[in-house]
């Protein structure tokens, strides 16, 4: 059979845009957590046919609104992926967000039997994924609109918006370090080769050290291991998917995940005043001149509220071995400096160290949900009225954590279960992440390096919580071309009953 995808190339209109684009100029946004009917499965597929030349790709300029789908196993299965092909798919999406919980941390407040989407609990579970975007809330609800949802065919489980900010609700600059990939890259500066407001300076200042193989993101290409990533199989021939070349004898036919990555989505609830008031009691308690509630948070993210580094003049941080050994500027056990270790991961190889980090990697797409706790720019009184909040406060808010990555179990699972929550990573003696570990932190210290002392602090309490999370494929636009045509698909199996072909079908 001809083959009809080349397998070298970057393959910008089959692959979803909010992988590589933030959408930054998309500021409203909703992700629809749908669950098919199952008696109307026919529906829901006719459903996505529909919908499919909406889902924005590489290729298509960006308007006022975009479209991005993922699905979960269970959805996957609804639309026809069969039980062996299902296990073609990396372990962690298998298994599922819940049943990781013992690698994720997730235990006390952050137990997924207290979620409120994505856990085992009946009307919570999820088969996909709609990512909405709209320049304003008034082109965000047309798109939504556009979509004409028949509850029938397709339920919505949970509706959470976002809204990209500036800074995330502590009041820090988030976003900064942003991760990409040579195909994407080499793309995007060709096609904008002159425009100044493009985004081009961003990429073009983008550091060597964040440009990855596009096999770390992608499934089906080349990764940092000079490997392919892994990528799921179907066992029909068809005309959307490329041949699976990788061993004539077995049944699996179809790259099904060539361009596809894995979406990590979990809903992180963030406790504003409480964080600041710890920051404050913390530096009243130490009185020491100049150690105000600023500095300590602060020295906990790892960066200034504004974004600027402790590290570095610009906004790029390349190691963190050179200029700061001891962690006096940057603490080890700060957000910034073990989610991304950089040089320091592996102790005494900065080179060594540089060449690992490629491996655990991720796209992260957060953007905030919930009303912010004060809308104060100067970062005082910002900081003032979350205090104050303390008793008052009732809302809800917090991060809508989103990763790309192509090996969930190396790159998001990695960073969270041993950089996040590990207590003892870069030498440290009992010191999770202060900001965002999910195991219990009571107990537990945060040190920061100074002289002639260090200073130790007791932490109290996780001011983050997981309130939702699962995990997604987000398929390449010909995979779900082949899922959503899949009833037209007609087998005829040869005499092991291992071949099929298809018929008939129409490209769009
Ligand atoms: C509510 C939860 C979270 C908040 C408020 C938060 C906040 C931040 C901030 C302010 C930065 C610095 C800005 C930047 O470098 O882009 C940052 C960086 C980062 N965060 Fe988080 N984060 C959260 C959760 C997570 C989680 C769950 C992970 C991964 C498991 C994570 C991974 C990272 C990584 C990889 C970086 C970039 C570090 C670097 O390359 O220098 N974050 N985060």
């Amino acid at each position: 059979m001809k083959e009809n995808i080349a397998s070298s190339q970057f393959q910008v209109e089959d692959i979803q845009s909010f992988i590589y684009l933030g959408y930054r100029d998309l500021k409203s946004s909703a992700y629809l957590l749908c669950r098919f009917n199952k008696e109307a499965i026919e529906e829901a597929r006719k459903w996505l046919k529909h919908n499919l030349n909406f889902i924005q790709t590489l290729d298509k300029d960006l308007g006022e609104n975009a479209l991005n789908i993922a699905f979960t196993k269970e959805g996957l299965g609804k639309l026809g992926i069969d039980n062996d092909e299902l296990h073609t798919f990396s372990i962690p999406f298998i298994e599922g967000m819940t049943a990781r919980q013992k690698i994720l941390g997730d235990f006390e407040q952050n137990d997924p039997a207290n979620w409120k989407w994505g856990n085992e609990k009946e009307d919570s579970a999820v088969d996909m994924l709609l990512l909405v975007f709209g320049k304003d809330p008034a082109a965000l609800e047309k798109k939504i609109d556009s979509l004409e949802f028949n509850s029938d065919h397709i339920n919505l489980v949970y509706r959470v918006d976002s809204a990209f900010r500036d800074k995330e609700h502590f009041g820090f600059r988030d976003g900064i370090t942003d991760v990409t990939t040579e195909g994407f890259l080499s793309h995007y500066l060709n096609r904008h080769p002159d425009n100044e407001h493009s985004g081009k300076a961003k990429f073009w200042n983008i550091h060597r050290d964040d440009v990855l193989k596009d096999g770390e993101v992608l499934l089906g290409y080349t990764n940092e291991y000079d490997e392919k990533s892994e990528s799921p199989l179907v066992k029909l021939e068809s005309k959307y998917l490329s041949h699976n070349r990788s061993d004539s004898q077995t049944s699996f036919k179809s790259d099904f995940g060539r361009n596809g990555t894995y979406l990590v989505f979990r809903q992180l609830d963030q406790d504003v005043s409480s964080f600041w008031s710890y920051a404050d009691e913390q530096a009243k308690a130490s009185n020491i001149e100049g150690m105000d509630a600023q500095y300590i948070a602060s020295k906990m993210v790892g960066r200034l509220p504004d974004g600027t580094s402790f590290i570095s003049k610009d906004e790029n941080i390349s190691g963190y071995v050179k200029e700061d050994p001891d962690g006096l500027k940057c603490p080890f056990a700060s957000h910034v400096r073990r989610s991304n270790p950089r040089d320091s991961m592996i102790q005494g190889k900065p080179e060594e160290s540089l060449k690992a980090v490629r491996n655990h990697r991720i796209i992260r797409r957060g953007r905030s949900y919930g009303v912010g706790i004060s809308d104060a720019r100067d970062m005082k009184e910002f900081i003032k009225d979350a205090i104050a909040a303390s008793s008052v406060d009732k809302g809800s808010r917090g991060l809508n954590f989103i990763c790309f990555n192509a090996d969930i179990s190396q790159q998001f699972e990695f960073i969270q279960q041993n950089w996040i929550n590990n207590p003892k990573f870069l030498g440290l003696y009992n010191d999770p992440d202060p900001l965002v570990a999910s195991l219990p932190v009571n107990g537990k210290t945060f040190s920061i390096p100074d002289q002639p002392f260090r200073k130790r602090l007791e932490l109290q309490k996780n001011f983050v919580t997981v309130v939702g999370g699962a995990y997604f494929f987000m398929p390449g636009l010909n995979a779900i071309r082949y899922l959503v045509h899949k009833e037209s698909i007609v087998s005829i199996s040869n005499d092991e009953g291992k071949s099929f072909i298809d018929i008939g079908l129409s490209i769009y």
